[in-house]
């Protein structure tokens, strides 16, 4: 009995890992740009969401309500080509800039893709007269934790079984400042002056 249920659950787990490989997804070549998030963007974006996070916990519904909220919220891509490869987005609270997603798709990683979109939702915070910013974090996502500690963000508090599936604790981060931050990390990249002085849809991220 006991032997069944454990080839069930690894025929499930191997049905998910299938399911949540990219494997078939081509890989698009080229620089990258940040840009805001549109609606066309959605359906890659929650394909991104669900692969970087193993099935993933925000709705189609819940990036595009994002997109209605205005200057409240900045929820931003990065593409190749036209094709969405990442993204990230924080909401304000009060002077705070809530940073609460942030994925680049798995074939992508580790090529400064996701410094790159956190640094511009960073300045884009700071262009709209947030100073300060917070997020939470799976206590064993070192990676994510290693771009948000070289910013500068310093563990406040632990929120006790904060993530499901798999069920964790929740690290709370927060950055005091984030003029500062920007000034200390250099930047990998130029960047392209902008017409409006806002978002930098012209810079090609390499
Ligand atoms: C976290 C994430 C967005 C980082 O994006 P990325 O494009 O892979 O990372 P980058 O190449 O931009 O690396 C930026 C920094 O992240 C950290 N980092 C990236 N890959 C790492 C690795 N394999 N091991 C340790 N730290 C790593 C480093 O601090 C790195 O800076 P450095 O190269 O100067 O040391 C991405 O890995 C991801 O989508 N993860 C799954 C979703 C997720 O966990 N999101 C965060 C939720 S809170």
């Amino acid at each position: 009995m006991l032997q069944w249920i454990r080839s069930l659950l690894r025929l499930n787990k191997e049905k998910h890992n299938k399911e949540n490989l990219p494997e078939d997804w081509e890989e698009p070549k080229g620089p990258f740009q940040i840009v805001p998030m549109s609606h066309d963007d959605l359906d890659e974006v929650v394909k991104i969401e669900k692969l970087a996070f193993r099935g993933g916990s925000w709705s189609r519904w819940a990036f595009a309500s994002e997109l209605r909220r205005g200057p409240d919220s900045c929820f931003l891509v990065a593409k190749v080509g036209d094709r969405v490869v990442g993204f990230g987005g924080w909401q304000r609270e009060y002077q705070e800039a809530h940073i609460v997603n942030i994925a680049v798709h798995p074939r992508m990683q580790g090529r400064k893709i996701g410094e790159a979109i956190f640094r511009r939702l960073l300045e884009e915070a700071l262009r709209r007269g947030l100073s300060q910013s917070i997020l939470e974090v799976r206590a064993s996502n070192t990676v994510a934790q290693n771009l948000y500690k070289k910013y500068g963000f310093q563990v406040i508090g632990l929120r006790r079984w904060y993530y499901f599936s798999p069920k964790e604790d929740g690290l709370v981060m927060r950055l005091n400042d984030i003029r500062q931050a920007l000034e200390r990390v250099p930047k990998t990249l130029p960047s392209l002056p902008t017409q409006d002085g806002g978002l930098n849809k012209g810079a090609v991220e390499k």
